[in-house]
C-alpha cells in the first residue's frame, strides 16, 4: 500500500504551526571492555532526544561551483524540464522527464503496517518530513568556462536532443559566475576551458568576491537557504602544513596572504562557511583541510563529502558488504573504468586521478574491519590490509559519459574453494550523479531546519558540522572527528530513514516483525489481530484465504487460528506507532502529550494537515 503522505499520532510527537517536535528514545549499546581480564560487557543505553523540524521549508538556491560541467547543466536542464513536464522523441519510444535516481524523489520507506489488513505501508522518503522540491530550486554557480548552459549543455553531449532543444532557450540566459583556478590542483589540459576567470592572484580578494557573489544571488532571488557544491573538476590533494591550513586562523590568515596550498576548492568552502551556507564536495579531492573543518565548527555551518557515490563505487559498497555479511572472504578487487567526457581527461592527469584512486579505494574499509573473523588481525596485533585493491581509470574520448565499469571480485569460500564475480556496467555518468546533487543539497538544506536537544543540553542545537548524514550519497564520507566512517550502502541509507522516523517520533525500523512471527496458540502479534478485527468489521469470514498479513493476499495458517483480541489491549488510541508508545508511557518516561519526558500537560492533538 501506498501513501503520499502521513501525520503522526502519539503522545510524543506535536504538530505546530512552525514545527513538528518529537520527544525520541534512542536505545542503542555500548560494550565496556576489561583490558585485563579480556573480559565484554554490552550494556544497553537510552538516551532521551527532543527534536524540533521547522516546518518552514522556504525558498532555496543551489549554487554548483562547475556549473557548465556535465553534472552542472544536466542539473540545470533535468530540473527545467521536470518543472515544465516536457517529454521527447526517442527511437525507443516518448521519454518524459523524472527525477529516478534521486531517493527523496523516486525512493519509498516503509511506515509501519496497515492497523486493518497487516499490509505494508511504504510512502516516499520526501514525505518524512517537510522538504524543498527540486523543482523549487533556484539554480546558481561559477565555472571557469564562460559558456552559457545551453552552449555547455550540447558540449556535454549528455542527454538526448529531444530534450535540449526543449530547454535550450531557458538555459541560455544562464550564465555561469567567474571563477579561480590555481597552479596545478586541476590538469594542465583544462587550461584551455579557463576564460572566465576573476581578475588577478589575490586570494583573499578572491574570496570577498565569491562571498558577495553568494550575498548578491540570495538577495537577487529572494531565498531563505543557499546550498554551495563542488561539482568542479577533481583537484589534486593539497598539503597539510602545520600553521598554514591546519586551524581556521591559520587558513584564513593564509588565504589572505595568497598561500600557494589554499586549493580553489578550499578557498569556495571558506566563501560557504562564511556566509552561514551549507558547503558539500561532490569530488574527492581533500578541500576539508582541518582549517576548513575547523572553521565549519567555529561557525557552525554544515559542510559534507567527499565525492559522490553514483556508479560502480555504490555497486561495490553494496557486493563487498554482501560477501562479508555471507561469511565469504573477499580476496581481491579489481576495478577498472574508463570514461571519455571532461571528467576523464581532467583525471588523465596523475595527481587528479590518484585523488580518485585513494576516495575510491577506502570504500570497503569499514566492512572488512567490522569481520576480524575473515580478516584477523596480524601476530603484532595490526590490522588486516583486508582484500588486494586496485583502481584502475582510463580517458578513451569516443565513450563521452557512458563511462565503462568493469570490477572483478574473488572470494575465499567453504573448504578452499574461490568464487569469482564479474560486473560491467555502462554508467552514463552524468545522468547517475545529477540525482544525487540534488538529494544532496535536499538534505542540507533539511539539516539546517532539525535542531534536537537532551535532556541533559540547555537549548536546541543542529547536528555537528560535519554532515555525516549524507554519507549514502558520497563515496569517501567526511564524518566528524572520532567517529568511524561508514561506507556499507544500507547502513548509510538506513540511517537517512530512521534519523527522519525519529524527527517524527518514530521508532527505527528493525526489521525484526514480531508481530508476524508469533506462535499460532500466543495472540501476541497485533497485526493479525488488526486483520481479523477489520474482516469481522467488513463482515468478511476470517479464515485463511482473507485474514492473513499481506494485504488480504493468502493468509497464513498462524493468522487464521489467531483469536480476535480488542486493538485496545495493544495500546489503542495514541499509539499507533506500536506497542513500544504505552510501554513508554507505563515506564513514567513520557505522559499525556507533553513534549517533555516526565513533562505534564494535555494531550496535544496533531493537526490534521500532513508534515
Ligand atoms: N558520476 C559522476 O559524474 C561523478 C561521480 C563522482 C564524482 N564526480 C565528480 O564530479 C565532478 C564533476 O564531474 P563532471 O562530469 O560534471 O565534470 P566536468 O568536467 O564536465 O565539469 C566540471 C566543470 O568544472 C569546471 N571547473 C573546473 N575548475 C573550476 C573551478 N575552480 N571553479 C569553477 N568551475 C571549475 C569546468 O570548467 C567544468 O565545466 C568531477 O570532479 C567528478 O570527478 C562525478
Amino acid at each position: 500500500m501506498f501513501i503520499p503522505n502521513f501525520t503522526v499520532r502519539s503522545p510524543h510527537v506535536r504538530y505546530t504551526e512552525e514545527a513538528i517536535e518529537a520527544t525520541y528514545r534512542y536505545e542503542t549499546t555500548q560494550v565496556e571492555t576489561n583490558g585485563a581480564t579480556g573480559e565484554a560487557v554490552a550494556v544497553p543505553t537510552t538516551a532521551t532526544y527532543h527534536f524540533r523540524t521547522g516546518r518552514h521549508v522556504g525558498r532555496v538556491g543551489l549554487m554548483l561551483v562547475g556549473l557548465g560541467g556535465n553534472n552542472g547543466t544536466t542539473v540545470a536542464a533535468a530540473i527545467s524540464a521536470n518543472r515544465r513536464g516536457l517529454s521527447w522523441r526517442t527511437k525507443a519510444g516518448t521519454q518524459s522527464a523524472n527525477y529516478l535516481g534521486s531517493i527523496l524523489m523516486s525512493s519509498t520507506v516503509r511506515v509501519g503496517a496497515n492497523a486493518a489488513t497487516g499490509e505494508e505501508v511504504h510512502t516516499p522518503l520526501r514525505a518524512m518530513l517537510p522538504m524543498a522540491h527540486p523543482n523549487d530550486l533556484v539554480l546558481g554557480g561559477w565555472d571557469i568556462n564562460g559558456a552559457d548552459l545551453a552552449t555547455a549543455m550540447r558540449r556535454a553531449a549528455v542527454l538526448d536532443v529531444g530534450v535540449q532543444v526543449q530547454v535550450e532557450e531557458e538555459l541560455s540566459s544562464i550564465k555561469p559566475l567567474p571563477s579561480v583556478m590555481y597552479g596545478d590542483f586541476i590538469a594542465a589540459n583544462q587550461a584551455s576551458r579557463a576564460d572566465n576567470l576573476l581578475p588577478g592572484d589575490d586570494k583573499g580578494a578572491h574570496l570577498e568576491r565569491i562571498r558577495a557573489d553568494i550575498r548578491d544571488f540570495k538577495a537577487t532571488n529572494n531565498l531563505d537557504t543557499v546550498i554551495v557544491l563542488w561539482t568542479a573538476n577533481t583537484e589534486r590533494f593539497a598539503d597539510v602544513l602545520p600553521g598554514v591550513n591546519d586551524t581556521a586562523d591559520a587558513l584564513l590568515a593564509s588565504i589572505k596572504a595568497s598561500h600557494a596550498v589554499v586549493s580553489p576548492s578550499t578557498l569556495f568552502a571558506v566563501a560557504s562557511i562564511l556566509e552561514g551556507c551549507p558547503y558539500v564536495n561532490g569530488s574527492p579531492q581533500n578541500t576539508y583541510v582541518p582549517g576548513a573543518i575547523d572553521l565549519a565548527v567555529r561557525h557552525d555551518v554544515f559542510i559534507g563529502g567527499d565525492d559522490f557515490k553514483s556508479g560502480q563505487t555504490k555497486f561495490k559498497s553494496v557486493i563487498v558488504d554482501f560477501l562479508v555479511q555471507a561469511g565469504l572472504r573477499p580476496t581481491s578487487i579489481a576495478s577498472y573504468n574508463h570514461l571519455g567526457n571532461n571528467d576523464g581527461r581532467n583525471l588523465s592527469g596523475p595527481s587528479q586521478f590518484r585523488s580518485k584512486e585513494i576516495s575510491k579505494s577506502s570504500v570497503v574499509d569499514d566492512v572488512v574491519a567490522a569481520n576480524e573473523l575473515l580478516y584477523p588481525r596480524g601476530p603484532d596485533g595490526a590490522p588486516n590490509a583486508g582484500p588486494d585493491h586496485v583502481v584502475v581509470i582510463k580517458y578513451v574520448p569516443a565513450v563521452g559519459d557512458s563511462k565503462r565499469a568493469m570490477d572483478e571480485y574473488s572470494s575465499d569460500i567453504f573448504m578452499g574453494g574461490t568464487n569469482t564475480i564479474v560486473a560491467h556496467n555502462t554508467c552514463e555518468d552524468s545522468l547517475l550523479a545529477s540525482p544525487l546533487i540534488l538529494d544532496l543539497a535536499l538534505l542540507a538544506e533539511l539539516a539546517t531546519r532539525i535542531t534536537y536537544r537532551t535532556p541533559e543540553m540547555g537549548a536546541h542545537t543542529h547536528f555537528h558540522p560535519v554532515l555525516s548524514l549524507l554519507s549514502y550519497l558520497l563515496k569517501a564520507p567526511v564524518v566528524p572527528e572520532g567517529s568511524p566512517v561508514v561506507n556499507a550502502l544500507f547502513k548509510q541509507r538506513a540511517c537517512i530513514d530512521n534519523t527522519l522516523r525519529a524527527c517524527v517520533g518514530l521508532p527505527p525500523e528493525n526489521d525484526m516483525r514480531l508481530e508476524q512471527r508469533a506462535h499460532p496458540t500466543q495472540p501476541m502479534g497485533r497485526l493479525g489481530v488488526a486483520a481479523a478485527a477489520a474482516a469481522a468489521a467488513t463482515g468478511a469470514a476470517a479464515d485463511s484465504d482473507t485474514a492473513g498479513a499481506g494485504g488480504g493476499a493468502k493468509g497464513t495458517r498462524a493468522e487464521a487460528v489467531r483469536p480476535a483480541i480488542p486493538a485496545k489491549a495493544f495500546g489503542g488510541e495514541g499509539a499507533v506507532h506500536g506497542l513500544n508508545s504505552n510501554a513508554w508511557n507505563a515506564n513514567g518516561m513520557g505522559n499525556g502529550g507533553s513534549a517533555e519526558p516526565g513533562g505534564g500537560g494535555p494531550a496535544a492533538a496533531a493537526p490534521p494537515d500532513a508534515p
